[in-house]
C-alpha cells in the first residue's frame, strides 16, 4: 500500500492506493486560510500538520489497512508558501506566509530597482514577485531582526510545506526538500541544481535554515512511528504539487500540457532541457525528478481560480457549494456582459501584477446571481486562455489539445467553456486527482516497488474529450470583453 498525502492551499487530502495502482481509500479535510489585509494571506504550520495526521488517519481507516500496510509514503504540497521554525523545539515562530499572500511586493520592488531582476530571472528561471519564498524570508527578517539573529545561530529552519511535514513526520529527525520544490524559492540556481550562494547574499538568507535537496524519487527518510499513526513507513516520494500532477498526468515527453484547476490554475508543459528564451510572463521550473537528473518544465501560474468560486461561497453566500455551480452557470444563456476579475491576490501570468484587485464589470440591473456565478467560471477560463497563449508563444506552435486535473475540472460547464474560449480539445482523465497519483508513483518508484515511470493504464484513461464549439466572432468578442475588464482592474 502506498500512502500519498496532498496538501493542497484550501486543505489535505490522504489517499491510499494499492501496488496496482488502485485507488482504496482517501479522507480530505480543508484548512483555514486567514486574511489579516487586503492582498495578505496566512495559514497555521501546526494546523497543517494536525490535519495532514488526521485525513492520513481516516483515509487508512476508510481503506479498511492497518499503517503497518503502508510501505512508502509519498508527499505533494502547495508550493512557495513559507515556514520558519525553531530547530529545537519544532514550533513555527511565525504563522505561515501563503504562496497567494503579497506582502512582500515592496521588497521585490526594491530589489528590481536596485537591477536584480534580470540575473535573477537567468538564474532562478523565475521572476522577482512576492509570490516565491525567498522575498517572503526576507520580509520576515526584517520585521523581526531577532528572528535573523536566531537563523544566523543555527537556531532555525525554513521549509516549504513539504519539509514540514517531512520534519514533523519524522519527528524533528529530517530536514529535507526536493527539487521541484526548491526551484520555487527564488534561492535555487535552475542550471546547477542547487542552492545559490549570490541568491542567499540577495535575500539574506542564512544558509544554515536550508533543507537538503533530494530527487523527488528516492529514500528521504522514515517516519517516526511515535509522532506518525504508530508507522515508520518511508518516504519514497516528493514534489510539488503542479510538478505532480505533470508527473501523475504522465505527461514526460516534451511538448505534453496539463492545466490544474485548484485553488489557482498552473499550467505546465513538459520541457526536458532547461528552456532558455520564455515569453516574459512563463516561468521555467523543475519537472519531477525521477533519475537523479532534474528535468524541467515550462509553467504559467495564475492565482485564483477554485478560490474564486470559495469566495462565492464563503464571503457572498451566494452558493452551498461549489458543485452547485455548474447548473447555475447553465441556466442563463450568458453572462449579460458582466466580466468578474478575480484579482484578490493580484495578478499572475502574463501580467504579473501584484498591487491589481478584484473587480466585476460590465453590471446592468438585470445583472444577478447566475450572471455573476458564470462569470466566475468563466474568469477561470479567460484566465487559463491566456496560459494557453502564452505556452503556444514559448513552444512556438499552436496548442490543439491539453491534459486537465484538479478540483474544478469536474466542473463540465467549465471545461465546455474552456475548449470553447481556447478553441482547443480539453480532455479530461477518469481520474481527476493526479496530483496525488503522482506522488504515489514517485513514493512507488522511489521505493523500488514500481520499476517503471508508465502510469497503470486505468489512470490513465481519459474520461470525456470536450471540443470547441464556439464561433470564432463570439470567441474573439467574449476575449476582447475580458480584456477591457482585466485593464479596468489594473487601472484601479
Ligand atoms: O504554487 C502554488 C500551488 O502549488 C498551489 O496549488 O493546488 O493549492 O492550488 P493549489
Amino acid at each position: 500500500m502506498i500512502l500519498s498525502i496532498d496538501q493542497g492551499t484550501t486543505g489535505t487530502t490522504a489517499f491510499v492506493f494499492d501496488t496496482c495502482g488502485a485507488l482504496i481509500g482517501h479522507s480530505y479535510s480543508e484548512i483555514s486560510n486567514y486574511y489579516p489585509k487586503p492582498g495578505w494571506v496566512e495559514q497555521n504550520a501546526e494546523e497543517i500538520w494536525q490535519v495532514t495526521r488526521y485525513v492520513c488517519s481516516a483515509a487508512l481507516e476508510r481503506a479498511g489497512i492497518r499503517a503497518s500496510d503502508i510501505q512508502a509514503v509519498g508527499i505533494t504540497n502547495q508550493r512557495e508558501t513559507t515556514i520558519l521554525w525553531d530547530r529545537y523545539t519544532g514550533e513555527p515562530v511565525h504563522p505561515a506566509i501563503v504562496w497567494q499572500c503579497r506582502r512582500s511586493a515592496e521588497i521585490c520592488a526594491e530589489l528590481a530597482a536596485g537591477g536584480n531582476a534580470h540575473w535573477l530571472r537567468e538564474r532562478s528561471g523565475l521572476l522577482l514577485d512576492a509570490y516565491f519564498s525567498a522575498s517572503k524570508l526576507l520580509w520576515l527578517f526584517r520585521q523581526n531582526p531577532e528572528l535573523l539573529a536566531r537563523a544566523r545561530s543555527g537556531a532555525l529552519c525554513f521549509g516549504t510545506v513539504d519539509s514540514w511535514l517531512i520534519w514533523k513526520m519524522s519527528g524533528g529527525r529530517a530536514h529535507l526538500t526536493d527539487h521541484t520544490n526548491a526551484s520555487r524559492t527564488l534561492l535555487y540556481n535552475l542550471a546547477q541544481k542547487h542552492w545559490d550562494p549570490e541568491l542567499l547574499a540577495l535575500f539574506d538568507c542564512p544558509e544554515s535554515i536550508l533543507p537538503e535537496i533530494r530527487p523527488s524519487a528516492g529514500y528521504f527518510t522514515d517516519a517516526d512511528p511515535e509522532a506518525f499513526l504508530g508507522t515508520g513507513a518511508p518516504i519514497c516520494g516528493v514534489a510539488g504539487d503542479q510538478q505532480a500532477a505533470l508527473f501523475g498526468q504522465g505527461c514526460i515527453h516534451p511538448g505534453n500540457i496539463k492545466n490544474t484547476y485548484g485553488t489557482g490554475c498552473f499550467m505546465l508543459a513538459f520541457a526536458g532541457e532547461m528552456p532558455s528564451a520564455l515569453p516574459q510572463g512563463l516561468l521555467a521550473t523543475v519537472a519531477c525528478d525521477v533519475h537523479g537528473d532534474p528535468a524541467y518544465a515550462v509553467e504559467g501560474s495564475v492565482f485564483t481560480a477554485g478560490s474564486a468560486v470559495q469566495w462565492l461561497r464563503d464571503e457572498l453566500g451566494l452558493i452551498q457549494q461549489t458543485a452547485e455551480t455548474e447548473m447555475i452557470a447553465q441556466s442563463v444563456p450568458d453572462t449579460r456582459g458582466v466580466y468578474l476579475v478575480p484579482a484578490f491576490s493580484g495578478l499572475g501570468a502574463p501580467y504579473w501584477n501584484p498591487l491589481a484587485r478584484g473587480a466585476i464589470c460590465g453590471l446592468s440591473r438585470g445583472s444577478g446571481r447566475a450572471e455573476l456565478v458564470r462569470a466566475t467560471l468563466e474568469s477561470i477560463a479567460y484566465q487559463s486562455d491566456e496560459l494557453v497563449c502564452l505556452m503556444s508563444e514559448a513552444l512556438g506552435l499552436p496548442i490543439s489539445h491539453m491534459r486537465v486535473d484538479g478540483g474544478a475540472s469536474a466542473n463540465n460547464f467549465l471545461m465546455q467553456f474552456q475548449a470553447d474560449i481556447s478553441a482547443l480539445r480539453v480532455e479530461r482523465p477518469r481520474q481527476i486527482e493526479s496530483t496525488a497519483i503522482g506522488a504515489a508513483l514517485l513514493a512507488g518508484i522511489g521505493s523500488g516497488l514500481w520499476q517503471s515511470q508508465r502510469l497503470p493504464e486505468c489512470l490513465q484513461e481519459i474520461e470525456r474529450d470536450f471540443r470547441p464549439a464556439m464561433a470564432a466572432p463570439k470567441r474573439t468578442s467574449l476575449l476582447a470583453g475580458w480584456k477591457r475588464a482585466v485593464s479596468a482592474c489594473q487601472a484601479f
